[in-house]
């Protein structure tokens, strides 16, 4: 089923030098740059930020944003988040339908038995990082170091070998991720304990100790699990564009998605809920929470981290089902005591003209770093797990690009430099 309406609608264009027209039909809610280029061949649409520009077509993940709905291949976010698992998930957006159980026990097997990495990865190449080196930029090296690995990798126009990538990223994300976080904390490595489910097993390999097998607390898997289903895709963002980007030159899967965590890392990105605890812990009490509100509204306290986005402009439906995830983590953890900071700069933000005005409400990264305190998680390790699951929705639309036999991706600019001068020699020139 195709999730877009296709109406038989147009524009007309005039270029008002020539007098001369040019109807584009509308499809799928979009105009063809291509057609719009007969009649101006040369003149360039100005979209930095691509805030008006669609780069490609995808099945994979519908987003209203005023609506605030998110589908992923045609299943609402609310019911996969009640009633799927992370592993099913990855493999809808992989393969665009849910498996069949027969399917899903070749699937989950498949990852198991891919979650082990190389000895040479860990010993010589994650353990060479200095020790106060942040495990986002661990991950993102060591997943390109993978690329060295695999020579298959080069592969990409290969079925068994491009399905044996996607497999290996999928279940060795949670390895790397759990081994950049033990090595930052001095810990020894945990190997994957392959009779664990997937965010068991990442549990696992995050907090074993000397026992002999990690006793996962169900409540604190099942809310990681949905977080990673809520975080498994999210169409053309910052860091699924650099997928399609790296990924449209035809390089290998491991740099591509290299590429991908890279863009996820900064703060305007997957780096937000990071930046969320930071601006709590900050501010620090209830009373400090309107001057803090209103130092945001006067430029001079930055933004409100966790608030806005580019899509959303009603309530980020994701966020809905974190607050309802944070309560039943709260119920085993304990509450985090920035809670209630939290609660109440939302409750302000919402109800201030300036926020409403420009519909800034919260979004995913609002409560999620609450949940991954109040688990234990560092702060520094909520990027990677952002990475996690995302790796799953980056490797949807790389397949996806490569089966549509996409153009290497190339835009244009408007060119605001200097005309052609002479070159002065050194000697020559003023000052
Ligand atoms: N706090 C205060 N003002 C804001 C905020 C905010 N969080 N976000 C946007 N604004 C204001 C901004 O100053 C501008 O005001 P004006 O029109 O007066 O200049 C207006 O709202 C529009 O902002 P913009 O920067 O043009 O919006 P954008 O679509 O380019 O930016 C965003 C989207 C997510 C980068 C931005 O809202 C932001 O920086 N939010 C905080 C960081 C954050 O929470 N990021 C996580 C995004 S969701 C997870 C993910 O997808 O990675």
């Amino acid at each position: 089923m195709k999730g877009v309406r296709r109406v038989a609608e147009s524009i007309t264009i005039t270029d008002n030098r020539t007098g001369e027209s040019i109807e584009i039909p509308l499809e799928d809610g979009g105009v063809s740059a291509a057609q719009f280029s007969k009649l101006l061949p040369g003149t360039w649409f100005f979209d930095p930020g691509f805030t008006a520009t669609a780069a490609c077509e995808s099945a994979i993940t519908y987003l209203d944003g005023d609506a605030g709905i998110l589908r992923y291949r045609g299943y609402p976010i609310e019911q996969l988040a009640e009633e799927s698992t992370f592993l099913e998930v990855a493999y809808l957006l992989l393969n665009g339908e849910l498996p069949t159980a027969s399917e899903y026990d070749v699937w989950e097997r498949e990852i198991t038995l891919h979650t082990f990495i190389h000895e040479n990865v860990r010993k010589r190449f994650l353990e060479g990082f200095h020790y106060d080196a942040h495990p986002m930029g661990m991950l993102v090296s060591a997943v390109a170091a993978l690329s060295t690995f695999y020579l298959d990798a080069k592969d990409i126009f290969d079925a068994d070998a491009r399905q044996k990538q996607v497999i290996r990223l999928i279940a060795k994300m949670p390895t790397l991720a759990a081994a950049a976080h033990r090595f930052s904390v001095g810990m020894p490595f945990v190997y994957p304990d392959n009779s664990l489910k997937f965010t068991e097993n990442f549990l696992s390999m995050m907090w074993k100790i000397a026992e002999p097998r990690f006793e996962v607390n169900p409540v604190l898997a099942r809310a990681l699990d949905v977080l990673f289903i809520l975080h498994a895709d999210h169409e053309q963002n910052c860091s699924t564009t650099a997928m399609r980007v790296v990924g449209s030159s035809h390089s290998d899967p491991y740099s591509a998605t290299a590429a991908a965590a890279a863009a996820l890392y900064g703060p305007r990105h997957g780096g937000a809920n990071e930046a969320v605890i930071r601006m709590l812990t900050e501010i620090g009490s209830l009373d400090n929470v309107e001057p803090f509100i209103e130092s945001v509204k006067s430029g001079q306290g930055g933004r409100l981290q966790g608030f806005g986005h580019r899509v959303y402009k009603s309530y980020d439906p994701r966020a809905t089902i974190i607050k309802r995830t944070a309560d039943e983590v709260f119920a085993v953890t304990g509450k985090n005591p920035l809670l209630d900071i939290a609660l109440k700069l939302e409750e302000i933000a919402l109800s201030d003209e300036y926020f409403t005005s420009r519909k800034l409400y919260p979004n995913v990264d609002f409560y999620s770093g609450l949940i991954y305190q109040a688990m234990g998680f560092p702060l520094e390790m909520f990027p990677v797990l952002f990475a996690i699951p995302r790796t799953a929705g980056w490797l949807a639309h790389w397949q996806e690009m490569l089966d549509q036999d996409s153009k290497i991706a190339r835009p244009r600019q408007l060119y605001i430099g200097a005309d052609a001068r002479d070159y002065v020699p050194m000697v020559g020139r003023p000052g």
